[in-house]
């Protein structure tokens, strides 16, 4: 059922608008950026490698996990069944949070060289156990910031 625009601004209006975005989806197991980034200060891009050469900015291998897992924190049980998926060649399938539709284009490579922050479009993640979508991902988003910071906002740039 379509609810009118003047509902659904009056819902956005009465519940603040950062309830229109999705629950997070549930995990294989989980994973706590606030212990990693935050308590124990390990950067985004050393999981996330390839966010300032290619658009999307990767999820770490299993392979990633168990170069710090076979020494550290042994005794969690999380960490040993991600030691054990790692030595019988299996994967966690971790679910995504942030996606735009397949007919628009988006790459963090661009962002990151214009001095974009990842937490200005993925909030302070390094706080998060559970990350949750921090920003609407509309169009009127990223237009809005494409103009305050005078990059290109013809159709093409977004829609190929
Ligand atoms: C650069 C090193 C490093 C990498 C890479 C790493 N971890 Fe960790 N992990 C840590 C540290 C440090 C802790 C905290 C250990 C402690 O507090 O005793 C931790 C804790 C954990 C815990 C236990 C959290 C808790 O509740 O106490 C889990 C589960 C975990 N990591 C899973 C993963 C997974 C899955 C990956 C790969 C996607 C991964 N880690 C990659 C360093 C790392
Ligand atoms: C130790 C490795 C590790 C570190 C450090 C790390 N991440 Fe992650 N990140 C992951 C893993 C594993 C997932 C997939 C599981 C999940 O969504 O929680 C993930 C998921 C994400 C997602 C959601 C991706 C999607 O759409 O599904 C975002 C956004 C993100 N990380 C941003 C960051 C930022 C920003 C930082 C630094 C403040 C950071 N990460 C540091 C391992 C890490
Ligand atoms: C200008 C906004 C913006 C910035 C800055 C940004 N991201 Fe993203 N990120 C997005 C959007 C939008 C998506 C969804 C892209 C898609 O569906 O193709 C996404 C997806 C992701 C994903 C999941 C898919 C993937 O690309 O692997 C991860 C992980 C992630 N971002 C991490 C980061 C990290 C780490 C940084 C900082 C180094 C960062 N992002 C900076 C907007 C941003
Ligand atoms: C917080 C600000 C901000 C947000 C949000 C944002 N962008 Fe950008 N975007 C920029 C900046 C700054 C540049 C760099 C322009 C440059 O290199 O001159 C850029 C560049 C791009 C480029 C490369 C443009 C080119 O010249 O080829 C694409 C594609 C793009 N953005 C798509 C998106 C999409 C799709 C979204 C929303 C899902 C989005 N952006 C959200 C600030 C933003
Ligand atoms: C900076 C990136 C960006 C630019 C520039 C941009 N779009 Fe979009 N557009 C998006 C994103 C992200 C979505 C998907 C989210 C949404 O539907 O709001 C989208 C969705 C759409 C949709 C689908 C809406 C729907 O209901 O499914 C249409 C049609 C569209 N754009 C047309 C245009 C036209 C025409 C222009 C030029 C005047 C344009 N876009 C410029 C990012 C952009």
């Amino acid at each position: 059922m379509r609810r009118s625009p003047l509902v659904a601004a009056l819902v956005i209006a009465l519940t603040g608008a950062a309830c229109a975005n999705p629950a997070p989806p549930r995990q294989p197991i989980p994973f706590s950026h606030r212990i990693h980034a935050g308590v124990n200060k390990i950067g985004c891009q050393m999981c996330h490698a390839y966010a300032a050469h290619s658009p999307v900015a990767g999820i770490p291998s299993m392979a990633r996990c168990f170069g710090c897992h076979k020494f550290v924190a042994r005794d969690n049980k999380y960490v040993q069944l991600v030691v054990q998926t790692y030595l019988k060649g299996k994967v966690l399938a971790w679910n995504r949070v942030y996606r735009v539709p397949d007919h628009v284009f988006f790459t963090h490579e661009r962002h990151i060289a214009a001095g974009l922050r990842c937490q200005t479009c993925h909030g302070e993640v390094e706080a998060m156990d559970v990350v949750r979508q921090a920003s609407p991902l509309t169009m009127g988003w990223c237009v809005d910031c494409h103009r305050q910071r005078k990059a290109p906002t013809d159709c093409l740039t977004c829609h190929k």
